[in-house]
Formats: structure tokens, C-alpha cells, sequence
């Protein structure tokens, strides 16, 4: 795919990755329809096995091992401490799906695919393997039957104590799930500092806001801004580093934020909470937006209907951990009417977030 040069990092253009997602929507498609039923069923029945194959490849370090140069799967072996018949079936396996190939001399390279595997990859997608592949991940996974069934998290009654609780308890479970989510939020952070124009504002608040990373983005190309950025105590105390235009606060957002502010930003936050939970956030944005202030909410927005979405397989993950959901654009202007806002508009990005638009109603 064609891609733009800007500063150290190639960047494809918004139209072209939408064309590309449907052609990849529109080839999955053609596919199933074309297989024979049983066929393409057992495809997507088997998508476990790709999961940890490609877990196992990143967990094993193969893809770092392989950045100088091929090897041979014996010499991949030692280096990573593994069985060489094992790393061959893995890697042979792997190749059929073009991570990894196999070369005439009987080595194998990286391939584009591979490379993202690398842990200094610019965009590496180590972490999130790590992550999903995971087996406390892989277990919570394994009791979506009891989520579907009650409608509510599995976490609580399996670890007795809540997902975050949890994560914290599994040091290398948690710093696989930190790594995965720092990595897609960096690629989120430059798509919606592209897609939004921030230069208009006065003061945006970021409630939720993490570490300010995205604030200190948005502060960047909107130099006439002052920030805020808002989050529990355990994530902001002692933070600093943020400069001279953006204050720290803690606190939570189901009691109160910041006052006054043009801009309040969330992103990643609504989803995972549910509608009641969320409401009660909304609620106190709406009493300290000031009147011609705006809301801005950064959220995977599923398609209506049967077309594919990364987000429609993400709800289900809110719905097995954490009781939250990804929501719809219609749900979000239901949610949003109900806290006193009116959505304006909705901007795609060119990463599978999109941005919501408030103004108080
Ligand atoms: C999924 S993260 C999103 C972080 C950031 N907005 C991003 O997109 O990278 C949710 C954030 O909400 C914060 N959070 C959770 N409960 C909170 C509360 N009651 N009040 C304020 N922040 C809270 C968490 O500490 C975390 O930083």
C-alpha cells in the first residue's frame, strides 16, 4: 500500500486504508461464500491455533532472532532455547500464512508480516501477541459461553476480584497488557491528532487521560492550548515531564472534573463501563462543561448491520472482562441525548477509532 513520508514515520492516507480494509472485508467475504460452508467455518473455527502460533513466535523472541539475517530453524533453536523440530513445525506452519518464509537454501527470513513481530519494530505487534495469547487471557477467553449466558464479566467469579485488581496481581500478565495497550494507543494518538483540529480550543481536558501522552500530542499542534489532564490517583500523583501548558489532577470522573474547560476529551473510557456507568461519567461533564464547550469522545463506533469490524469482536472482549461495551453511533447519540449532549458529528480516523462531537444540548 502507498504510504507518505512524514518526519521518521510512513503514514497512509485515510482513503487508502478504508479501501484496503473493504477489499479485505470483500476477499474474507468472497471466500466464505466460495468455500464450500463446512470449509470456511472450520477456517474460523481454527483461528485459535493462528493465535498461539503466532504467541509462541513472539513469546520465543523468533522474529528479533531473525533481524540480522535467516537462519535455520536448528539455529533459531539454540538461540531461543527450543526444541529444532518443534521451531520448524512452527515456523512451517507460520509461513503458510506469510509470517515468515521459508528460503531455497532451507533457512527462514522475515517477511513484511514477521518484521511487525520484532520488539523495536516502529509499530511492533509483539506486545499485543504476547497479550491476547497469553493464558490468563487465553482462560478468561475460554468462559465467553459464561459471559454470554449471564451477561456479565467472568473475571470476578473466576479470580475472584475484578480485572484490574487482577492484572495487578500477575505482574507479567499486566506488563503484557500495559505494552499491547501503549502500543495501540500510540498509533491511535498521531490518527486523531490528524483527523481533529484542536487549534480552536482555549483548554482541553482530558478525563481518563492515562499518562497524557494524547494531551501532550493535542498541546503540540494546538499551541494557543492549555491542558488538564485527569485521572485516578495511582496513575497521575507524582507525574510530571508534561510541560509549562498542562496541569495534572486527580480524582474520579464519577464524582467530578475540572470546571469551566471548551474541551473535554475522552478516549477508550466509555467502553469500558456500562450504560449506567457511563451516564454517570457523562453526567459530570455536563455539569462542568461550560456552555459553548464540547465533548469529544474517542471510541471504536461499530457498523450497524452485518458488516465486519474489528470493534464487533473488541465488544465482546468489554463484555467478557471488564461488563462494558462498544457501542453503536446511534447507541452514542441515545447516551450521549440522555446526559444532556447532542452529537454533532462523527470522524473516522485512520485507525479503527473514530471521534465523537458533543456540544451540551
Ligand atoms: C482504558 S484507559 C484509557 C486511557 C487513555 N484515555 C487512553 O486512551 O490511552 C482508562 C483510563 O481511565 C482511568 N480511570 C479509571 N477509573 C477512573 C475514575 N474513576 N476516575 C478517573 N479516571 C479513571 C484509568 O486510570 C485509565 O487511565
Amino acid at each position: 500500500m502507498a504510504a507518505v513520508e512524514t518526519g521518521e514515520r510512513r503514514r497512509t492516507p485515510l482513503a487508502l486504508l478504508r479501501a484496503a480494509r473493504a477489499a479485505r472485508g470483500g476477499v474474507q467475504r468472497l471466500h466464505r461464500r466460495m468455500a464450500p460452508a463446512p470449509t470456511a467455518m472450520l477456517d474460523m473455527i481454527g483461528g485459535h491455533r493462528t493465535t498461539q502460533a503466532i504467541y509462541v513466535a513472539a513469546r520465543l523472541g523468533i522474529a528479533d532472532e531473525l533481524a540480522a539475517g535467516p537462519l535455520t530453524p536448528g539455529e533459531i533453536a539454540r538461540r531461543v532455547e527450543a526444541d529444532p523440530d518443534g521451531v520448524r513445525r512452527l515456523l512451517r506452519a507460520l509461513a503458510g500464512m506469510e509470517v515468515f518464509a521459508l528460503r531455497p537454501d532451507g533457512r527462514y527470513e522475515l517477511t513484511p508480516l514477521a518484521d511487525t513481530l520484532r520488539s523495536d519494530h516502529p509499530r511492533s505487534t509483539r506486545s499485543a501477541a504476547l497479550y491476547w495469547g497469553s493464558p490468563p487471557h487465553w482462560e478468561h477467553w475460554g468462559h465467553l459461553v459464561d459471559a454470554v449466558r449471564r451477561g456479565r464479566p467472568v473475571v470476578p467469579a473466576l479470580r475472584g476480584t475484578d480485572v484490574w485488581s487482577y492484572l495487578r496481581s500477575e505482574p507479567e500478565f499486566a506488563a503484557a497488557f500495559d505494552e499491547a495497550k501503549e502500543g495501540l494507543a500510540d498509533s491511535a494518538r498521531e490518527a486523531v491528532v490528524e483527523a481533529y483540529d484542536f487549534t480552536e480550543l482555549h483548554t482541553v481536558v482530558d478525563v481518563g487521560g492515562g499518562r497524557g501522552q494524547l494531551l501532550t500530542a493535542i498541546l503540540e499542534v494546538a499551541p494557543q492550548a492549555r491542558g488538564v489532564l485527569f485521572d485516578q490517583p495511582s496513575v497521575v500523583d507524582g507525574l510530571g515531564g508534561l510541560g509549562e501548558r498542562c496541569a495534572v489532577e486527580a480524582g474520579s470522573y464519577f464524582d467530578e472534573v475540572p470546571e469551566g474547560a471548551d474541551c473535554y476529551l475522552l478516549k477508550n473510557v466509555l467502553h469500558d463501563w456500562t450504560e449506567q456507568q457511563a451516564l454517570q461519567i457523562l453526567g459530570t461533564i455536563r455539569r462542568a462543561v461550560a456552555p459553548t464547550g464540547r465533548l469529544l469522545l474517542v471510541e471504536t463506533v461499530i457498523p450497524e448491520g452485518n458488516v465486519p469490524h474489528p470493534g464487533k469482536l473488541a465488544d465482546l472482549e468489554m463484555l467478557l472482562l471488564v461488563g462494558g461495551r462498544e457501542r453503536t453511533e446511534r447507541d452514542y447519540r441515545a447516551l450521549l441525548a440522555q446526559a444532556g449532549f447532542e452529537l454533532v458529528r462523527t470522524l473516522p480516523t485512520a485507525s479503527p477509532l473514530s471521534i465523537l462531537e458533543a456540544v451540551p444540548a
